[in-house]
């Protein structure tokens, strides 16, 4: 059995496959492979992994039709056409719930931080501002008892919303498409519309996945809604927010701050202005980027590609209608 892996990923998931005897192609190249490279090199191999990002459409499923499953080493899946992945009757499956602790981490980090605009600040240190004491000079705000707004309350969500409340006594509110029963009971989250949510965060955190329905999602008009002193953080994916709409809620001070790990487009620019505010925080899409995340989630990958070669149902299967007909 041939398997392609199209990025490096952890040793405990090349170790997994070597056990299980497969061949193993890995792209060990430090960049993006064309849609090209990723379509010629799949066709000579069995099986997928698709180790973070790498964009498969329509196209690509077409192509490589032969292939017996994709495993996707990342929780999200937006990246894939899911549909046509299915039309081709090819399973698909992803990393759930490993990687969760480690990206509402990074939320946590990010809301702290943008809160004490600790970037910036480090910042003068470079570029030897650390002079004169200035009483009043960029202040940040408090977040101990403060008001945090969830969208998504899953899994990630859930720890998000778990670490703020247990370390600044936040009140929690969250909008989802269903009530998360756990989170109003343990941690007495109240459910609220979106408007609500918008109107009442000091701190709204989005955890949803991206789709057409919450694409551009914090546009004008939500930004708009949000207090002025409310902080906006997205650990999720870039498409939720739209970034100029974002930038001008900045710079006219419709919010106070904000914090992201995933930007629209990613990577960003380095001249972005986003990145020279006081106010805003950011990091390069590393949700999930801590040792033992990284090892859990290489090793569910091919978890889910030993179970389908051997005819089992992929543990982690994202398609499930694949399996109906
Ligand atoms: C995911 O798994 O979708 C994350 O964004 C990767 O860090």
């Amino acid at each position: 059995m041939k398997v392609f892996i199209t990025r490096t990923i952890p040793e405990a998931g090349v170790k997994l496959l070597k056990e299980a005897g497969y061949i193993i192609t890995m792209n060990t190249e430090k960049r993006n492979l064309s849609n090209e490279e990723l379509i010629s090199i799949s066709r000579q191999n069995d099986v997928v992994l698709n180790g973070g990002f790498d964009k498969m459409r329509e196209d690509y499923f077409a192509a490589c039709s032969h292939i017996k499953l994709l495993s996707l080493m990342t929780v999200g899946y937006d990246n894939i056409d899911i549909a046509a992945a299915t039309k081709y009757k090819i399973p698909v499956s992803n990393t759930p719930d490993v990687l969760s602790n480690a990206t509402a981490d990074t939320s946590f980090l990010l809301m702290l931080a943008t809160s004490r605009k600790a970037f910036y600040k480090y910042k003068t240190i470079l570029d030897g501002e650390w002079g004169f004491y200035n009483p009043t000079a960029n202040l940040g705000i408090e977040i101990q008892n403060k008001t945090l707004g969830i969208l998504g309350l899953g899994k990630i969500g859930f720890v998000m919303a778990q670490k703020s409340k247990a370390a600044f006594g936040m009140n929690i509110i969250y909008h989802n498409r269903s009530r998360n029963e756990e989170a109003e009971k343990e941690l007495g989250a109240k459910y609220v519309s979106f408007d609500d949510l918008l109107q009442q965060s000091d701190v709204l955190s989005v955890h949803a996945n991206l789709s057409e329905q919450t694409k551009d999602m914090f546009n004008k008009d939500a930004f708009s809604k949000m207090k002025p002193t409310s902080i906006f953080i997205n650990t999720a994916r870039g498409g939720l927010h739209n970034e100029t709409d974002l930038l001008h809620a900045l710079q006219n001070n419709i919010i106070w701050g904000a914090g992201l790990d995933v930007t629209n487009p990613e990577p960003m620019a380095k001249d972005n202005p986003l990145l020279f505010m006081p106010n805003v925080c950011v990091l390069p899409h590393i949700g999930s980027a801590v040792e033992e995340t990284r090892d859990a989630m290489a090793t569910m990958a091919v978890q889910n590609i030993i179970a389908g070669i051997r005819g089992e149902r992929l543990p982690n299967i994202v398609n499930p209608e694949v399996y109906n007909s």
